[in-house]
């Protein structure tokens, strides 16, 4: 960022989610690389029937693409949670009704996920996590993917009101508060998402930046 002098044509790309919240968010990081995304004309079922971040993304971009014929992103994220051996992992967001460690019903699923997570967790001294993310540029090529990572650990109780998922119960390393209890603005400068998307963009500048014609 910042090295170059002319100013950007700016790229416009498609992202692969019905979710207008993470179009807001993922332009928010994308913005200082002359990068915009948009929400596609209508939604399209993906089965993330992948083992991995990666598999995942590229699953969901894959089939923006063949619906729409545009250069589409896509990003899978997720809580990785040292003492359960990885999961939540690839099923952050349904670990609620995922059967080992039980199910309880009359909870949103990011509370049923966050009550999920501090019981497995009990008497365990390791609480050691990391949040996840993969982003994903895909065009019919090759495509380009990147990973993020944020590091903490998962808080006794949860705390703050800010983002969503497990945010409440994630501390991220040299902070005193939870991820919930960050700025939107601050969240993005640490967060896994943050720093895949910016490592995206730095890709998919390489691949549109045009040579400049000579004076
Ligand atoms: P997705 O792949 O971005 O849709 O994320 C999958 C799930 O991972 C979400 O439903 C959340 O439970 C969890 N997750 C991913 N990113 C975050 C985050 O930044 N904060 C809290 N939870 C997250």
């Amino acid at each position: 960022m910042g090295e170059d002098k002319e100013p950007m044509e700016e790229v416009e790309v498609l992202l692969a989610t019905s979710n207008p919240g993470k179009v807001k968010e993922i332009n928010a990081i994308l913005a200082p690389y002359g990068i915009r995304v948009k929400l596609p004309e209508e939604k399209v079922e993906v089965e993330e029937k992948g083992t991995t971040f990666l598999e995942n993304a590229y699953l969901k971009a894959k089939a923006y693409w063949e619906r729409f014929r545009l250069p589409t992103v896509a990003d899978d994220s997720g809580l990785v949670v040292e003492a359960l051996g990885g999961y939540p992992g690839i099923y952050s967001s349904r670990f609620y009704s995922i059967d080992f460690g039980g199910i309880e019903e009359g909870y949103t699923p990011d509370e049923a996920n966050i009550r999920k997570v501090l019981r497995l967790l009990e008497g365990k001294e390791n609480r050691r996590a990391k949040f996840v993310a993969c982003a994903l540029f895909y065009d019919g090529g090759e495509g380009l993917f990147a990973f993020g990572e944020c590091k903490g650990e998962i808080t006794l109780k949860p705390e703050g009101e800010g983002g969503f998922g497990y945010d409440p119960v994630f501390r991220p390393d040299g902070y005193e508060v939870t991820m919930a209890q960050l700025s939107a603005e601050e969240k993005n400068r640490i967060s896994h998402r943050g720093k895949a998307f910016r490592r995206l963009a730095r890709l998919i500048r390489r691949v549109y930046r045009e040579p400049s014609p000579s004076p």
